[in-house]
């Protein structure tokens, strides 16, 4: 059994989003299974064409993880860039792959709805996670509602490659969706995502951090009056990191005079806070001394390399390259 994710180094950081939608499913599935974590730097410059932000964006992801994964060494942190092999992979299922199937990705078709140009990267999106994925025979791959498309697709690309080659060499991975969580809500209520700016970042400071869930939108039920904690955005938010008892307590608070939505988002701030308590000192203690981040990145390449490797020769066989 194996598992793998990806996650692009844009924006700003990890977010809550990002957590629920993919960190603590990985966990959960990893436990007795070889796992991989991708930091998808390749999907990255389809839009980040700035040398140096894509460094920053990267050497500081590869501490959010290392930070977040501290204690479970069974997961294997990896750059997609180092493995060169995904691109020659690339290449070769790109020859057999309809451009007719490649026209309803949502990830081109999103491109093209909101650009005048959408760069060939972009087209080829899918192909490239393809192999990211299909090179080392995953099982499963957790992800977020959101990328259920693409691992279709990813089914979609590898099926075609073993009908047109009458093989089974690829499998095809099934993708895993963390049913109780699904899309995490940002601070204006849609779903928490780098785009809308609308996210809470899990080593942001604490001055942010504040100043983001102050924001958080919530109807105008005045201070006076009961609130309904199931329609409401902090509340959803409390409900994912607060221990059952607190929530209980929260609840409760929510249906009696005088609590009001400050109140809750304060309380979602110092729920937060100790919630992700010890990676962030973590974190924070890695932007002195990176000889952790190194350590673990050379043993997850090298994996990942020696995997690839013997895929591809078996892989070049088949076509007769
Ligand atoms: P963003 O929308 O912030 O750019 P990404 O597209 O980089 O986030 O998502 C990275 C991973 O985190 C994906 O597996 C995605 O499904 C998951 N994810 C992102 N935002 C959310 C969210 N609001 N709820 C659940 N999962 C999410
Ligand atoms: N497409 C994913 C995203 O936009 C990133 C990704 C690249 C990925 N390769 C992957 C996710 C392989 C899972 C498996 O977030």
């Amino acid at each position: 059994m194996r598992i793998l994710t990806g996650i692009k180094p844009t924006g700003d950081g990890m977010h809550l989003g990002n957590y629920f939608g993919m960190f603590r499913p990985l966990q959960e599935i990893s436990k007795d299974k070889e796992s991989f974590l991708m930091v998808a730097d390749l999907h990255s410059l389809t839009s980040v064409h700035n040398g140096d932000t894509l460094r920053h964006n990267k050497a500081r992801m590869l501490r959010e993880f290392i930070a977040l994964f501290w204690e479970d060494r069974s997961i294997i942190i990896f750059e997609q860039s180092q493995v060169e092999l995904h691109n020659d992979i690339t290449w070769i299922l790109s020859s057999v792959t309809p451009y007719s199937l490649m026209l309803r990705a949502h990830s081109f078709k999103d491109a093209e709805a909101k650009n005048h140009e959408v760069n060939m990267a972009t087209f080829n999106y899918p192909i490239l996670m393809t192999s990211d994925i299909i090179t080392y025979d995953v099982d499963m791959v957790p992800v977020g509602k959101d990328q259920k498309q693409h691992v279709e697709f990813v089914r979609d690309i590898a099926e075609n490659f073993n009908k047109t080659y009458k093989t089974d060499f690829f499998q095809l991975p099934e993708p895993v969706i963390q049913k109780d969580v699904g899309v995490i809500p940002g601070t204006d209520g849609r779903k928490m995502s780098k785009s809308y700016d609308n996210f809470l970042g899990i080593f942001d400071d604490e001055k942010t951090l504040k100043k983001k869930m102050m924001s958080i939108v919530t109807d105008d039920t005045p201070l006076e009056e009961p609130k309904d904690p199931d329609t409401c955005n902090v509340f959803a938010l409390i409900q994912l990191l607060a221990p059952l008892e607190r929530q209980q307590s929260i609840r409760e608070k929510y249906k009696k005079w005088g609590y009001g939505y400050g109140h809750a988002k304060l309380e979602l701030l110092d729920i937060f806070l100790e919630y992700f308590h010890d990676a962030r000192e973590r974190y924070t203690a890695m932007w002195e001394d990176m000889s952790e981040v190194q350590e673990h990145l050379h043993i997850g390449n090298t994996r990942a390399r020696s995997l690839a490797q013997t895929k591809y020769q078996a892989l070049k066989n088949i076509v007769g390259l």
